[in-house]
């Protein structure tokens, strides 16, 4: 078993005086895909945010073994850590074009990789990016993420409000993604979930409550009622 490439260790979070995360600790695997599961407002996103600092926060985040956890945002990001956060944050005034030259950091920017993992970008290269479909829009954000060489990519709720034909499509996107950066996920849709994810990280009231292979969490009916208040059914 080779070392995580994060690890997140008694994290606790606020907002505005407010702690929004209790005590979450995990890791996650240097390859494939993590989910982070839970109801709306334990805290999923708030997690992320305090792994890269943009929330205070206290306890300890590991990153490839180095602690990151008193490092400014800018820093965490030098270390190769990318965000999709879960509203896009395209600039709807620039083009697609102009929006993935803003976000190259590196000398040599996957480009290739993003073109062919998003033709329908490359078609686009000219449009304002608020004129943009949420699912292309969501393509944008993405594809910044993955034009750097990242660590990491913490992705927040990709499928979010798109049409079942886009959901499909991104996560086949971010299937091919993971095959060259790990990803830790947000995902509210457990078919997604279900095809994306090697293991899974469900979180209540700001804690984490369970973690284990993706699969077995999905499959255990009792388990996801409680804690995710839906049956995972097979659509297969
Ligand atoms: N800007 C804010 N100001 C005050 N409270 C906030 C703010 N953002 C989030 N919260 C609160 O923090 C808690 C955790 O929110 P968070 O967004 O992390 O949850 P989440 O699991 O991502 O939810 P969702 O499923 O809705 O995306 C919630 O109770 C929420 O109301
Ligand atoms: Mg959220």
């Amino acid at each position: 078993m080779t070392a995580p490439i994060l690890t997140v260790e008694h994290l606790s979070a606020s907002i505005a005086g407010q702690q929004v995360v209790e005590d979450v600790t995990f890791a996650v695997p240097a390859t494939g895909i993590t989910a982070v599961l839970g109801r709306n407002g334990v805290g999923k996103t708030s997690t992320l945010r305090g792994i890269l600092g943009l929330i205070s926060r206290r306890g300890a985040v590991t990153l490839a073994g180095e602690r990151i956890d008193s490092l400014p945002t800018h820093r965490i990001v030098q270390r190769g850590v990318g965000y999709v956060p879960e509203d896009r944050e395209v600039f709807a005034k620039l083009t697609v074009a102009e929006n993935l030259a803003l976000a190259e950091r590196t000398k040599n920017p996957r480009r290739e990789f993003v073109a062919e993992l998003f033709p329908d970008l490359v078609a686009r290269r000219g449009q304002m990016a608020g004129t943009l479909s949420g699912g292309q829009q969501q393509m944008v954000s993405l594809a910044r993420a993955l034009l750097n060489e990242n660590v990491l990519l913490l992705v927040d709720e990709p499928t979010k409000g798109l049409a079942p034909r886009i959901v499909a499509e991104v996560a086949d996107a971010l299937q091919e993604a993971a095959k060259i950066v790990p990803i830790l996920l947000v995902e509210q849709n457990l078919d997604v979930v279900r095809q994306l994810a090697d293991d899974a990280v469900v979180i209540a009231g700001g804690r984490v409550v369970h973690t284990g292979p993706a699969r077995e969490i999905l499959d255990d009916r009792a388990l996801t009622m409680r804690l995710l208040g839906v049956s995972a059914e097979v659509h297969a």
